[in-house]
């Protein structure tokens, strides 16, 4: 069947849908391992051990939820690789506001945010040759059509359905995530969208970017808390302290309560 995505990345029209899926980011990674080309695009209506990032599960009941996963295979270093979450989250803010006019937050590096709970979350994952990125899956799980969570999640996560009360067409979301995605990363591969540029659009669209009281999480570091100061050049986030301006390079950030 011909791709509906002429001239984008999708237009190889390797998408493949399942009803249940483990994971998409599983399945991505194992396709991409056996040479599926960039643009290769993994849908589930339901997955049953959605990945989150660090040891968590992405809650992901059949049908009321987007997962999906790119598989792309950009010339990057692999130290770069942050680039693909932000601009994955730029595309997810820009297909949530053309769809329902909603603006959702972006909380650095790749949390979906909607009144302080999660609407969504990326996760992107790697192979890596010689600190080069092999390839990359960027997997994005949204809420969309969900009326309630487990009760466990009931104060951190939200859905688009609980926001605005009334349920969104899945389908029309996809399509639009898959355009704003593709617009986004082949600008940023070409370099007409410029690092600078998607710094100041991704600090436009979180309130989280500057001057927010958090606490860090840095994978590898220790814990500590300070008043966030934007990204810097490489999309890192800058967090004032005490003790001076400190760079997180991973992990995330919670808002203190
Ligand atoms: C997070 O913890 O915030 C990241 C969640 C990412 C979930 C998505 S759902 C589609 C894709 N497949 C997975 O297994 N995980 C990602």
């Amino acid at each position: 069947m011909p791709s509906p995505f002429t001239g984008t990345i999708f237009a190889t029209g390797d998408i493949r849908r399942f009803p249940v899926l483990d994971s998409t980011n599983r399945a991505a990674m194992e396709a991409a391992a056996q040479g599926a080309p960039e643009g290769t695009l993994i849908v589930a209506d339901e997955q049953t051990a959605g990945r989150g990032r660090g040891d968590h599960r992405w809650h992901s009941p059949a049908g009321e939820g987007l997962y999906l996963s790119i598989l792309l295979r950009p010339p990057l270093a692999a130290n770069d690789a942050l680039w693909l979450s932000l601009i994955a989250g730029l595309a997810v803010h820009a297909a949530v506001r053309a769809l329902t006019t909603i603006a959702c937050d972006l909380r650095w590096p790749n949390d979906i945010m909607l009144r302080e709970k999660k609407l969504g979350g990326i996760l992107t994952e790697l192979a890596t040759e010689k600190d080069q990125v092999a390839h990359a899956v960027v997997g994005i799980g949204l809420n969309v059509n969900q009326s309630r969570f487990p009760d466990e999640l009931t104060a951190l996560a939200t859905s688009l359905r609980i926001e605005t009360d009334r349920a969104w067409p899945r389908e029309e979301l996809l399509t639009a995530l898959l355009e704003s995605f593709d617009a986004e990363y082949r600008g940023w591969l070409s370099g007409r969208r410029t690092r600078a540029a998607i710094v100041r659009d991704f600090e436009s669209v979180s309130t989280y970017a500057r001057n927010v009281r958090v606490e860090v999480d840095d994978h590898g570091a220790a814990q500590f808390t300070g008043t966030t100061e934007g990204l810097d050049e490489r999309g890192f986030l800058r967090v004032r302290t005490r003790d001076g301006v400190r760079t997180v390079f991973s992990g995330g950030v919670r808002k203190c309560s």
